[in-house]
């Protein structure tokens, strides 16, 4: 029979192709081989504004994402959205240096909100890969474990937090994702010290 597609060769030839982000949604909505797509009412691409210095990748839609197609619009976006407004930051702003754009490893909800699987993450990577690199922000935050396997390739978000990476290519900081400050409000006080470390970072490169 016919060779089995490599669906990570797959993905990154798609990406590749995609020379703005309407292509790269583009190329995701035509991406045959994740199996995530078939679960899902609607491709959750980004919020926000792409000129943003910020960019936030979290890890999958919500019930709340799936039905709106928009990114962190549940509780735990809404939680999202008060946490990155106390440092001046929102998704609405229109000035990149106050604004925020925000994706998730995974466009589509998975089922039952399961963690997506490893090969999952390996064939969504390339797309994110492109995606930041259109995007072209000055830093990524990498949002709870989900986000740190797909990119930095390990999870451990405990340890991770707080503590600069590198990430596409960029400066990244993992942080705890806010569903399990929902769970853990204690944690919110390691969330707002990351808070702090991203606003002076962003006043130190300041252009
Ligand atoms: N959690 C995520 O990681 N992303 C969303 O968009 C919503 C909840």
């Amino acid at each position: 029979g016919a060779p089995e597609p490599d669906p990570v060769a797959a993905a990154r030839a798609a990406a590749a192709a995609a020379t703005s982000l309407d292509g790269l949604r583009d190329a995701l909505g035509a991406y045959p081989h994740c199996d995530l797509r078939h679960g899902a009412r609607n491709l959750v691409f980004a919020d926000g504004s792409p000129a943003a210095r910020v960019m936030i990748i979290g890890e999958a839609p919500g019930r709340d994402e799936d039905l709106q197609g928009r990114p962190f619009v549940g509780r735990a976006g809404q939680l999202l959205d008060r946490m990155f407004a106390a440092i001046g930051l929102a998704r609405d702003s229109a000035d990149p240096a106050s604004a925020l754009y925000i994706a998730n490893v995974s466009p589509w909800r998975p089922p039952q909100n399961r963690d997506p699987s490893g090969e999952e993450i390996a064939m969504l990577r390339p797309f994110m890969d492109r995606h930041v690199a259109l995007a072209d922000p000055d830093l990524v935050i990498l949002m709870g474990n989900i986000s740190c396997e797909a990119g930095l390739g390990r999870r451990g978000i405990t340890r991770l937090r707080g503590h600069w990476a590198e990430a596409y290519g960029k400066p990244a900081l993992p942080m705890f994702h806010p569903a399990y400050l929902l769970r853990n409000p204690p944690a919110k006080r390691e969330a707002w010290a990351d808070l702090l470390a991203l606003r002076a970072r962003l006043s130190e490169t300041a252009k």
